[in-house]
């Protein structure tokens, strides 16, 4: 284990050109009414959500706490009953005694956690001591999206699960997520996963956009927001003569603003520890140690190409933030043609129906030369209501007007979070979960002329809501 616990925020001795705080966060909501008072509304319903979240954490570390509790005092019953008076000189071999160790490990590594979340859904450096200021404007600016719904819980889309109970304990509106997705985004120990997916998403958008001065990209699903910081920052793009204007998309506040907390240590070149591990589940383990492993976030890579933005452009990357339904915020008529490239990472198979993402994705893309980039599995999400295979994905796409110039299968599987999670030399469980991704880069063959596209795209909503029920013909 680590020497040296507890979380430490230090900021690193670097002078930066002095900028604003960068990446806006703009939001896209869905409810009926417009007015001031509604703006207050959903501030207020975010930032209780953000405090519901954060201290979820607690409640995950209790019950962890109980649990360890419980199998400490089982294992100490057992021992004493089985192995009375025959482990005197053996207690380090005893499983209640390495509990009692684990206990006590966990309790400091999960505090640590803790205070990361807090920080980061904060969005104050200082979380635990101050919180964000009531009176701050959470969002640069709200879009009001006129909706047939009412049920504020869909303020910002389904987020990938069908019951909206669960959005908060089964979605990616959760503390756990946060912590996975700020590792496997801003860890140097997830880097690999991180080249697969980002790294061969960049290299595409070279290979496929070269001559362009300026390409503005969006990224859908951003999650924590990576893809999109390399994108915004990477030095080959830059190289190559290109201007990336990237807008980062996600229907999840949690992960919004999680993103919007790291890209401002970044930007303060500020880091902090993190524990990846040490709230997976009690199983599949292979060395009791591995849990405790550490790392700091955001990586060096990270914070050097922030570094040499600011000093080779000056000012910060051109990236922002976009809190919003997939679906309900681009398909707007304001939408049509706007991007060059459109990436997704780990995003399709949000989709409640395939078909909509696609026709979105052609109405979004500016022309014949702008492209589709797509790099992950066809996982299915809950929500999905058509769960094509990849070779039927291929002919919905051939079938939507798209030209594809590269479609394959990933040829290695490869973990999403951490190397370790899969096929690794000193593997960590015994139950491994790794992915092949599915990667393509789709052109248009033709540009729909057709001005009512946004509407038909309208139409595919109430299909969808015919199909699950929730409208009665
Ligand atoms: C598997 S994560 C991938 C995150 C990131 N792209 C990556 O590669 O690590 C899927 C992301 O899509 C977001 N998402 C799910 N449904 C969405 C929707 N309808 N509109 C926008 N984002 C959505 C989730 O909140 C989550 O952050």
């Amino acid at each position: 284990m680590a020497a040296g616990l507890l979380l430490t925020l230090f900021i690193l001795p670097i002078t930066l050109r002095p900028v604003v705080s960068f990446c806006p966060l703009r939001a896209s909501v869905s409810i009926p009414k417009q007015d001031d008072a509604l703006h207050n509304d959903v501030d207020q319903l975010i930032r209780e959500k953000l405090g519901r979240i954060a201290s979820e954490y607690e409640n995950h570390v209790e019950k962890l706490k109980r649990t360890l509790e419980m199998e400490i005092e089982l294992s100490e019953k057992t021992e004493t009953c089985l192995l009375r008076g025959t482990t005197n000189d053996r207690a380090h071999f005893l499983l209640s005694e390495k509990l009692r160790r684990k206990r006590d490990a966990m309790t400091e590594c999960l505090a640590a956690n803790d205070l990361v979340v807090k920080r980061l859904l904060s969005g104050s450096l200082d979380a635990g001591k101050n919180s964000q200021t009531k009176t701050s404007k959470l969002f640069e600016s709200i879009e009001y999206i006129s909706s047939s719904d009412d049920d504020y819980s869909l303020l910002m889309g389904n987020g990938g699960v069908t019951d909206q109970q669960k959005k908060e304990t089964e979605g990616y509106d959760t503390a756990l997520q946060v912590i996975t997705h700020t590792a496997r985004d801003w860890t140097s120990g997830s880097s690999p996963c991180r080249d697969a997916t980002n790294g061969w998403i960049i290299r595409a958008i070279l290979d496929n956009c070269t001559g362009m001065d300026r390409i503005r990209i969006l990224v859908p699903g951003s999650g924590l927001c990576r893809l999109a910081y390399d994108i915004a920052t990477s030095s080959d793009i830059a190289k190559a003569g290109t201007k990336a204007c990237v807008e980062a998309n996600d229907s999840s506040v949690t992960m919004a603003f999680a993103a919007k907390s790291v890209l401002d240590m970044v930007q303060k070149q500020a880091v902090s520890k993190i524990y990846p591990f040490v709230s997976d589940p009690l199983r599949n383990e292979i060395d009791s140690a591995k849990r405790f492993n550490v790392d700091v976030f955001p990586d060096e890579e990270a914070l050097a190409s922030y570094r040499y933005y600011n000093m080779i452009r000056g000012g910060s990357p051109d990236l922002t933030y976009t809190v919003g339904d997939f679906s309900l915020t681009y398909k707007s008529q304001s939408k049509r043609g706007l991007y060059d490239v459109v990436a997704t990472a780990f995003f399709v198979d949000t989709a409640t129906n395939i078909y909509e993402y696609i026709f979105i994705m052609k109405h979004l893309l500016k022309d014949k030369s702008s492209i589709w980039v797509n790099c992950g599995p066809v996982q299915w999400h809950p929500c999905a209501m058509l769960r094509p295979t990849v070779d039927e994905l291929r002919d919905i796409l051939k079938a939507s007007g798209f030209e594809l110039i590269t479609w394959e299968i990933a040829p290695e599987t490869l973990a999403y979070r951490h190397p370790d999670d899969y096929g690794a030399l000193q593997a960590r469980y015994t139950r491994e979960e790794g992915y092949r991704s599915l990667r393509f880069v789709a052109r248009l063959s033709t540009v729909d002329a057709a001005d009512d596209l946004h509407l038909r795209i309208e139409y595919i909503e109430y299909l969808n809501e015919v199909a699950n029920g929730k409208i009665k013909l």
